[in-house]
């Protein structure tokens, strides 16, 4: 499979400036959570990796306090982490804990983090364990998939031209040459990033713009740009701002 049936159009919002973005996802986010769970749902969400989603998760702390959110009520899971030590500064998910998780009073037991290196034998073993977990608790579906996007067009740590991107029938894979470092690292397939009613791109900075362009163009193989690879059942998204939109 090269291209998905995107069904319906993703739709492209464009913020002023990455402060601007990161406080309006945040706030989006919190508007759907409330939303979800004011019907009655505990919303199940993925965060992502990287340098927006850092700022979205600063706003995530700052705006909670007066949202409706009662995060002890929402499962938290990851798209993609780097498979180091716990205490390691590159893990996403020490970065989630330290800006926002900690401080929004989450239920530790509904927060999924991937396997470090502590938790599993190997890379292999940690993402098997992941897939496993989800298997288990999970997650039929995500109400909202968030992703940081690389200049390279990758999403979670599905990287262009590599083998992870014809992975079909696992929910989670290893990978070990991770051209961004640090290089091992375990991600979600397209096939469980892609069982989400609504998926969020959050891109921010001109160096992005033109994997933005590719994604965003019809007939973009997912093997060139894995952007293109992942859709929401219900919505697509597309958080940008003017930089990241300059090449649409
Ligand atoms: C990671 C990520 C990765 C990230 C993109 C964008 O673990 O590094 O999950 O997929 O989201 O590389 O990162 P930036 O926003 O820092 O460019």
């Amino acid at each position: 499979m090269s291209q998905v049936d995107l069904g319906r159009a993703p739709r492209i919002e464009v913020h002023e400036s990455p402060e601007a973005l990161a406080t309006a996802i945040a706030g989006e986010l919190l508007v759907r959570l409330a939303d979800a769970q004011s019907a009655g749902h505990e919303p199940q969400i993925a965060l992502t990796g990287g340098s927006i989603a850092e700022a979205v998760h600063r706003e995530l702390a700052r705006l909670t306090p007066s949202s409706e959110v009662d995060w002890s009520r929402v499962v938290v899971w990851w798209g993609d982490e780097r498979y180091v030590a716990p205490d390691s500064p590159d893990r996403n998910a020490g970065q989630a804990q330290a800006a926002f998780l900690s401080a929004v009073g989450t239920d530790p037991a509904k927060v999924h983090q991937m396997p470090s290196t502590a938790d599993a034998a190997d890379v292999a073993a940690g993402a098997a364990a992941y897939a496993e977990l989800l298997r288990a608790q999970g997650a039929g579906e995500f109400h909202i998939v968030m992703l940081g996007v690389g200049p390279d067009g990758h999403i979670a740590s599905l990287f262009p031209g590599f083998p992870q991107l014809d992975v079909e029938d696992e929910i989670a894979v290893p990978v070990t040459d991770s051209p961004k470092p640090p290089p091992e690292r375990i991600s979600l397939t397209f096939g469980a990033l892609n069982r989400a009613a609504s998926v969020w791109f959050l891109v921010s900075g001109e160096e992005k713009a033109p994997a933005v362009a590719r994604a965003l163009a019809e007939g973009t193989d997912l093997h060139d740009i894995p952007a293109a690879g992942v859709s929401g059942s219900e919505e697509t998204i597309w958080f940008l701002d003017r930089a990241a939109a300059s090449q649409l």
